[in-house]
């Protein structure tokens, strides 16, 4: 996958011994799909020649701020317009200085000054350099003026000392830079999500319910949101804040959670049952609080069938690419998979809820995802994670038409 296709760079260099690693960084970000351009300051131009850095990048390299031949191609306003993300790799100690002081003094830094998008620092230099309080104060400058700092990494320097202060690997530097985009897979899409208990009720202070803390179901609107997709959260009772981005439908019991989701469902692309619905609810709840009469006499509650909401939304005709959960407690893939056939779900996934680590309560979770003879486990990490990864998988698999 190009995880930068069309997005432009705008790579900055300055003047350390890291800076010849900023030629295999152009083809790296290049590998990804990305626009690179280079701009460099005059120390880096001591480390890295800029013929080698623009035979790579494809473009003229950036150099002086009042250059009148390259300031006619691309100026420093045009080039602040121009990226999607500055990156300043590597950022020497002096570099970082000037922009937490909000340098405007060469090319660089006032491309920097006058960027509206993300400016991202990798920092390269000494051990003793990065450990010193002046540059600390500056990095918590930058990361107080939403700068993103990668890095730096340990190890042996160039210097011979051994310590923090590496430029991150290449790949790492990569990694995070595509990491800083919104993923957005899921723009323009509807997504439905079902999250948290629900309550059936005895009497007017009495319920059934189950131990769902809606943990997984609003990490996964949190992963939809962030790919770009319109969330609709119905959620039943949960201590938990909505997202912000989520139109949440708050409801109680399982019919009001019915009744949203087939209003909600029909238009959607997307519906993930994520919430603990209750199977069964009280025939009649009693309108009065049930008193005991201290006879001992035992009390009989009757119950019946709630609707099986993801079902219903899955027989829709032409309905949304249904995802469920299999929340079970022995032969998990096995029970998850009949239970996937049975309600004519698109994907499950499914997890084990005797495992205390995971699950409910928890804040972390390890699943198993299955659709059609696919299946894939997700080792133990925390539901925003396991969120996001779920969240791929379904833009992956979401059929031909609805991509
Ligand atoms: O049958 P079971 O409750 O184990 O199925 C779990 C899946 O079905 C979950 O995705 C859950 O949200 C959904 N479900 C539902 N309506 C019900 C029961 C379960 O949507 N009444």
């Amino acid at each position: 996958m190009n995880l930068l296709a069309g997005k432009r760079i705008l790579l900055g260099v300055t003047g350390g011994i890291a800076a010849y690693k900023s030629a295999e960084l152009i083809r790296r970000l290049q590998d990804q799909g990305a626009d690179v351009h280079v701009a460099m300051t005059n120390a880096a131009t001591e480390f890295i020649t800029p013929l080698t850095l623009q035979a790579l990048s494809g473009h003229p390299v950036h150099l002086d701020l009042l250059d009148t031949e390259t300031e006619s191609v691309m100026g420093h306003i045009e080039l602040a317009r121009w990226a999607d993300l500055i990156l300043i790799a590597p950022a020497s100690a002096n570099f970082i200085a000037r922009l937490a002081q909000g340098h405007g003094d060469d090319l660089l830094s006032t491309i920097c000054l006058a960027a509206q998008c993300q400016v991202a620092v990798a920092p390269a230099m000494n051990q003793g350099m990065w450990a010193n309080q002046a540059t600390q104060l500056n990095v918590s400058a930058l990361i107080a003026q939403q700068i993103t700092i990668f890095g730096p990494s340990e190890g042996l320097q160039a210097c011979g000392e051994v310590g923090e202060g590496r430029l991150l690997d290449i790949a790492g530097i990569v990694d995070l830079t595509a990491a800083t985009f919104p993923n957005e897979r899921l723009r323009g899409r509807k997504v439905v999500i079902t999250a948290g208990p629900t309550r059936e009720a005895i009497d007017p202070v009495r319920y059934i319910s189950n131990h769902s803390s809606g943990k997984q179901g609003y990490a996964l609107a949190e992963a939809a949101i962030e790919a770009g997709a319109e969330v609709i959260l119905i959620s039943g009772p949960t201590s938990l804040t909505p997202p912000e981005r989520a139109r949440l439908i708050p409801v109680t019991s399982a019919r009001e959670m019915h009744t949203a989701a087939m209003q909600e469902a029909t238009d959607a692309d997307i519906f993930i049952g994520v919430a603990a619905v209750a199977d069964f609810r009280p025939i009649e709840a009693s309108d009065q609080k049930i008193k005991k009469d201290n006879t001992g006499e035992r009390l009989t509650l009757t119950l019946e069938e709630n609707p099986d909401i993801i079902a219903a939304v899955a027989g829709l005709n032409d309905g949304p690419y249904t995802v469920g959960f299999a929340a079970e407690t022995s032969h998990v893939i096995d029970h998850a998979r009949r239970k996937l056939t049975r309600k004519k779900l698109n994907m499950i996934i499914a997890n084990d809820v005797m495992d205390q680590n995971i699950g409910f309560n928890s804040d972390q979770n390890e699943t198993t995802i299955i659709w059609g003879s696919q299946e894939q486990t997700l080792p133990i990490a925390s539901k925003r994670t396991i969120a996001t990864k779920i969240v791929g998988t379904i833009a992956d698999a979401l059929p031909e038409a609805r991509q």
